[in-house]
């Protein structure tokens, strides 16, 4: 299995994102305050991997605090919280990681629970989360599989892998799953500018997995639909409003496009928590402007002229209307999705 992060008795370690695919190497995170830098910097990335990383560096910063009374810990957790949730804004999942270890904390606290026993429970929390996403994006994959055609190539987005969650993935989890059903698929990813995912990770992971991979620029995307190549299109998503609108990285809009014009299923692919009920529709949902350096260095090479105007959104949001299907570990989501999202929420 991929070792995307992992809770050690030292530390939480990460596999380093920003090296691969050159290079396997890993950071260890001995406090909160560099769990944080990790997810800034996207040694870690991928909205599932961001979720149990912040759990994680919630219950790190509780287990290493020095307090010895509840409203000094209590205070000390605010801090942490606020440092974790100030990282990235846009996937859902960070918030949802911090929340569910801080709801943990303040039940416990409010039961007057020894500080000791807190810091155990809270990484007892962190550990299952990690374990949950797992198992929850294998049950994800079975549903998603059924839905990917007998054989033919599929087209994904950035990564939505392994590497972006704790294991197997969600959209590159439902090729995986229909793979091990006996479909026989293949995979074009698109290399995703500026920072790289597909190339950089996507590739990585489904190559060290054999599974046949052909890896295309942007915007080359619209030629292979036009020779009837792609027969399906899977993503993953940092934020499903409820209304169905996803945000997800900078240029799957162009995708999901693409794919109504060309009649080409577009499916998304994501665990429950990635849907978010209190932010309503796409327009609500806040996009990271991340460093223009992302844009004008390759590999620490400047490829563009002084002066240029830069702009780097990292997400975009795909409008509800052009999505075939939403893949959740509790089933398939369609539209309507006000409504089947609603119910989805409530069973
Ligand atoms: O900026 P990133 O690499 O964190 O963006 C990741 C994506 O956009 C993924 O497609 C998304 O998180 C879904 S997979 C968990």
């Amino acid at each position: 299995m991929i070792p995307t992060l992992e809770w050690t008795p030292a530390g939480v370690s990460f596999l380093d994102q920003t090296k691969l695919p050159l290079e396997e190497t890993y950071v260890l995170a001995t406090d909160y305050q560099q769990v944080a830098t990790v997810i800034r910097d996207m040694i870690v990335r991928g909205a599932m991997a961001i979720g149990v990383s912040a759990a994680m560096g919630v219950a790190l910063g509780i287990q290493s605090s020095t307090a010895t009374d509840l409203p000094t810990l209590s205070a000390e957790v605010d801090v942490i919280c606020a440092t974790l949730a100030g990282t990235r804004p846009t996937a859902v999942n960070l918030f949802w990681g911090i929340a569910q270890v801080r709801d943990l904390y303040t039940q416990l606290a409010a039961a007057n629970t020894p500080i000791p026993e807190i810091k155990q429970q809270v990484v007892v929390l962190a550990n299952r989360l990690y374990d949950e996403d797992i198992a929850n994006l294998h049950k994800l994959g079975a549903f998603g599989a059924e839905l990917l055609p007998q054989e033919g190539t599929v087209l994904t987005h950035c990564n939505a892998g392994a590497l972006a969650a704790c294991g197997y993935g969600s959209a590159l989890g439902v090729i995986r799953a229909a793979i091990e059903a006996g479909k026989n698929i293949d995979v074009f990813a698109d290399e995703t500018r500026p920072f790289n995912q597909g190339a950089r990770l996507t590739a990585w992971e489904l190559v060290k997995d054999n599974i046949p991979t052909t890896l295309i620029c942007d915007n080359m995307a619209g030629y292979f639909m036009g020779q009837g190549r792609i027969k399906a299109a899977i993503v993953g998503a940092d934020r499903i409003a409820a209304n169905g609108d996803t945000a997800n990285k900078i240029g799957t809009y162009s995708v999901a496009i693409l794919c109504k014009e060309h009649g080409i299923p577009f499916y998304v692919a994501a665990p429950f928590n990635t849907i978010d009920l209190a932010t309503p529709n796409g327009a609500a949902i806040p996009i990271e402007e991340r460093s223009a350096r992302e844009v004008t260095h390759v590999k620490g090479v400047q490829v563009t002229p002084d002066g240029v105007g830069i702009a780097n959104p990292a997400f975009d949001v795909t409008p509800a209307k052009y999505i075939t299907a939403i893949i959740t570990e509790h089933g398939v989501l369609r539209a309507p999705y006000t409504d089947s999202i609603a119910a989805m929420a409530k069973q």
